[in-house]
């Protein structure tokens, strides 16, 4: 089988790539990606020299270059996106290039060489804040963020793709995901750097936030089953029990790492903030899916990373500092934005 992996020298395409090499030794894997502010070979080092590994660099907007990429491919694992909700907030046009245009530039190449299974890699985000209970793969979809509203857009592009032309397109909808090598832009890796050098978190509004939490392996092994045994057209939600406010999971990591919690510093909330997120995924249990590792087992392992990789992530750390999202420069109380019905 020949795989065309888009965006993966990011952190959940790095993994994944290591993951399918490992259990399918004997398939092609073409790893497309732009190299932009989120991706690094580093991530890797150990599958390079695999010889059914290829990197290419190359952007999913240009179309030739796509053209030329999936010939002879079998599938398609899309997960070259702009992710970063805070920085969709400061500037939306990245977002609505790679992730809607960039989708729609692999969906019709995909489509016009017939490619078999198109696996968009996309987010709970796009169901909105869910209060209460949880949502299912049939639930409206509401986005709030700048982010999100762009990964909701890739979504119907790709559906749309399937009622149109039948080509093999499956959704996939994960929960917060974390693991060694994430970019330190993300809640758990930005507290373990800030701890380890011994700098101030930064905790949105009052950190009672909620995110439901999987280990990046766990998401492979979904992915996997989903580009197995998914049906065309169909939408899986990977989901979590692993419940947390922001301020558990930063208190946590700081006692993991032996730092004071004195390091939370309350600054202001990021505007249109999603309270929670809370997904049903029955429809993926039925494939046999069942997340192994627990989120201690998780946050350990990861802690131990970041601990020993302080090569990778300082200079990326120092590269962020210097673009600082222009709505986070006041202190906590300075300004106010409008959340969820309170002001804060
Ligand atoms: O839910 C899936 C999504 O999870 C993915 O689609 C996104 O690509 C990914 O970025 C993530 O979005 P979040 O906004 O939930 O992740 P982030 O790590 O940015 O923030 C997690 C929570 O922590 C969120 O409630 C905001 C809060 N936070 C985040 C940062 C970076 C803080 O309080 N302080 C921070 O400095």
């Amino acid at each position: 089988m020949k795989l065309l992996v888009t965006g993966g020298a990011g952190f959940i395409g790095s993994h994944f790539i290591r993951f399918w090499l490992r259990r399918h030794p004997s398939d092609e894997v073409v790893n497309v990606d732009q190299l932009g502010y989120a991706g690094s070979l580093e991530r890797l080092t150990d599958v390079e020299s695999h010889s059914g590994y290829r990197f290419v660099r190359g952007d999913i907007c240009d179309s030739d270059a796509v053209h030329t990429l999936m010939q002879g491919v079998d599938g398609v694992i899309h997960f070259a996106a702009q992710t970063h909700v805070d920085r969709s907030i400061t500037d939306a046009s990245p977002f609505l290039r790679t992730n809607v245009e960039g989708t729609g530039v692999l969906l019709r190449q995909a489509h016009a060489q017939a490619v078999r299974r198109f696996i968009h890699v996309s987010t709970d985000e796009v169901y909105g804040p869910v209060l209460d209970g949880a949502v299912d793969e049939r639930a409206a979809l509401s986005p709030r963020s700048p982010y999100a509203a762009s990964k909701a857009a890739g979504d119907m592009l790709a559906q749309s793709f399937f009622h149109t032309y039948g080509l093999g397109v499956i959704v996939v909808r994960p929960t917060n995901i974390f693991g060694p090598g994430q970019l330190p832009e993300k809640l758990i890796p930005l507290c373990l750097t800030h701890a380890y050098e011994g700098r101030p978190i930064p905790i949105y509004g009052d950190g009672l936030q909620r995110r439901a939490w999987l280990f990046v392996d766990d998401l492979c092994d979904a992915l996997e089953r989903i580009m197995e045994q998914g049906s065309a057209g169909s939408i899986y939600n990977v989901a979590s029990p692993q419940e947390r406010t922001n301020l558990e999971t930063v208190r946590r990591i700081l006692q993991l790492v032996d730092r004071s919690t004195d390091l939370i510093q309350f600054v202001m909330d990021r505007p249109g903030h999603d309270r929670r997120y809370a997904m049903d995924d029955r429809a993926l249990c039925l494939l046999g899916w069942q997340a192994k590792t627990s989120f201690e087992e998780g946050l350990s392992s990861t802690v131990k990373w970041y601990w020993q990789h302080a090569e990778w992530w300082r200079p990326i750390v120092q590269a962020l500092r210097e673009n600082p999202y222009h709505w986070l420069n006041r202190p906590f109380g300075s300004g106010s934005v409008q959340t969820s019905g309170a002001v804060v």
